[in-house]
C-alpha cells in the first residue's frame, strides 16, 4: 500500500497514523516532499458537482501497457474525460497523401468507450506534427483546400457519430505569440487565414454533432494574443463559419500562472463561444522542493478556481496525470514535476489545490 492510500484509510477508519518512513522506506530526498491528503470520491466527479462537464486527462498510447496508470483512467471517478495526446494527429492519422491509419486513435477511443468517458478529439489542422508531404508536394491553394477537406472528411468521419465524441481541436495554435498576428505555415502562406474557415466548414460537415475548437496557448489571460484570438471568433461568427469553442491550453510555470484568467475568459464567454482548459500543466525547475510544491498547489487552484468562476468553461483537462507520462521534462529542459501526481501515482499537494478549488473552498 502507498503511504497516501494508508494516510486515506487511517483516516477512514479513523486510526492513528503510521510515519512516512515506517510504512515506506523512500529515499531521503523524496521523503521531505509533501503529499496531498485530500480524500474524494474523484476530481471528475467533484467537477460535474460543480456544475462542469468534466475533470479530464491527456493520455498517450505507450502509457496504455502500464496497467497501474490504466487502473486510474477505468475508473471514471478522477478522469471523465480523455484527451489522445498524439494519436489522432495529422502524421498519425494520415501519413501518407489519402492513406489513413486509426489503429492508435481507435486503441484511446475504444478505452474511452468502454469506460463511458467524453472525448475531446485533437486535432485535424496543425503546422507541428504534420507530415513532410503536406509541404513538400507544394499544393496550390486549390490542391491544399482539397487535401484539407479530404483529411478532416476522413478523420472525423471516422469518428463521427460516436457517443463519447464531444469536441474535435479543429485548428490547433494558429496565432503567433506577442502580437498574435497569424502563424506562417503551409497553411496560412497558401491560403491565407481563409484555410480556418475551410477547415471548420468542413469539420462541420464530417461530424456535425461535434463542438468545433480552435486551441492555442498563451490566450489565457488578457494581451493582444488573446485579443487577437477574440477579433478571429468574431470575423468567423460575421462570416457564418461554425466556431464553438476556444481552447486555453494553459502550460504554465509554478508561480508564474496569469492573474487575468476570470476577466479573459468573460471576454470570450461574452463572444458566445464556450471555452475549456485543454492542456493544464504547471511545470518548476527542478528539483522538485516543498515550496515549490506548495507554490504549485496554489496555481493549480487559480486555474481550476477561474473555470468554475466562468459558466461557460465547461472543463479541464491535465495534460496528462502523472509526472511519469508528461511531456514537460523532454521539451523544456531541467523542468518537469508538472502534473498533480508524482512519478509513483502519489497525489502532491497540487492534488489538494484541485480539490480545494473544484469544491468551491478558500485555497488552503
Ligand atoms: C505534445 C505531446 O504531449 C508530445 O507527446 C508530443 O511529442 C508533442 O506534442 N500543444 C499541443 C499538444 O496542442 O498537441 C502538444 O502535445 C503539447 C503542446
Amino acid at each position: 500500500m502507498k503511504f497516501s492510500q494508508a494516510v486515506k484509510l487511517a483516516v477512514l477508519v479513523g486510526a492513528s497514523l503510521p510515519t512516512q518512513a515506517a510504512a515506506v522506506p523512500t529515499p531521503a530526498a523524496s521523503s521531505a516532499l509533501p503529499t496531498g491528503t485530500s480524500v474524494v470520491s474523484g476530481l471528475n466527479v467533484l467537477a460535474k458537482a460543480a456544475g462542469k462537464l468534466y475533470f479530464g486527462s491527456a493520455t498517450d498510447n505507450p502509457e496504455l501497457t502500464d496497467t497501474t496508470y490504466t487502473s486510474y483512467l477505468d475508473s471514471s471517478a478522477h478522469f471523465g474525460q480523455i484527451t489522445p495526446g498524439n494519436s489522432l494527429k495529422w502524421d498519425a492519422t494520415e501519413p501518407e497523401p489519402n492513406t489513413f491509419t486509426f489503429t492508435e486513435g481507435d486503441q484511446v477511443t475504444d478505452l474511452v468507450k468502454s469506460n463511458g468517458q467524453i472525448l475531446r478529439a485533437h486535432n485535424l489542422v496543425w503546422h507541428e506534427q504534420l507530415p513532410d508531404w503536406v509541404t513538400a508536394n507544394n499544393y496550390n491553394a486549390t490542391g491544399l483546400t482539397a487535401v484539407i477537406q479530404n483529411h478532416i472528411a476522413n478523420v472525423a468521419g471516422h469518428y463521427k457519430g460516436q457517443p463519447c465524441m464531444y469536441a474535435w481541436d479543429v485548428v490547433n495554435e494558429p496565432l503567433n505569440d506577442g502580437d498574435g498576428s497569424f502563424r506562417s505555415d503551409v497553411f496560412y502562406d497558401t491560403l491565407g487565414s481563409s484555410y480556418i474557415s475551410i477547415a471548420l466548414t468542413a469539420a462541420r460537415e464530417a461530424d456535425p454533432n461535434a463542438k468545433l475548437y480552435i486551441n492555442d496557448y498563451n490566450i489565457e489571460s488578457t494581451g493582444a494574443k488573446a485579443t487577437a484570438m477574440q477579433n478571429l471568433v468574431k470575423s468567423l461568427q460575421a462570416d457564418g463559419v461554425p466556431i464553438d469553442g476556444i481552447g486555453m491550453e494553459s502550460h504554465f510555470i509554478v508561480g508564474e500562472v496569469p492573474t487575468t484568467l476570470v476577466e479573459n475568459f468573460q471576454a470570450f464567454a461574452a463572444l458566445g463561444v464556450e471555452i475549456a482548459i485543454t492542456e493544464l500543466d504547471i511545470r518548476m525547475t527542478l528539483p522538485e522542493t516543498a515550496a515549490l510544491l506548495e507554490q504549485q498547489k496554489q496555481d493549480f487552484y487559480t486555474v481550476v478556481d477561474a473555470c468554475l468562476q466562468v459558466s461557460a468553461c465547461k472543463g479541464i483537462t491535465v495534460w496528462d496525470w502523472t509526472d511519469k507520462y508528461s511531456w514537460v521534462p523532454s521539451t523544456f529542459s531541467g523542468q518537469g514535476a508538472a502534473t498533480p501526481f508524482d512519478d509513483n501515482f502519489v497525489e502532491k499537494p497540487a492534488f489538494d489545490g484541485i480539490v480545494e478549488a473544484l469544491k468551491g473552498q478558500s485555497f488552503s
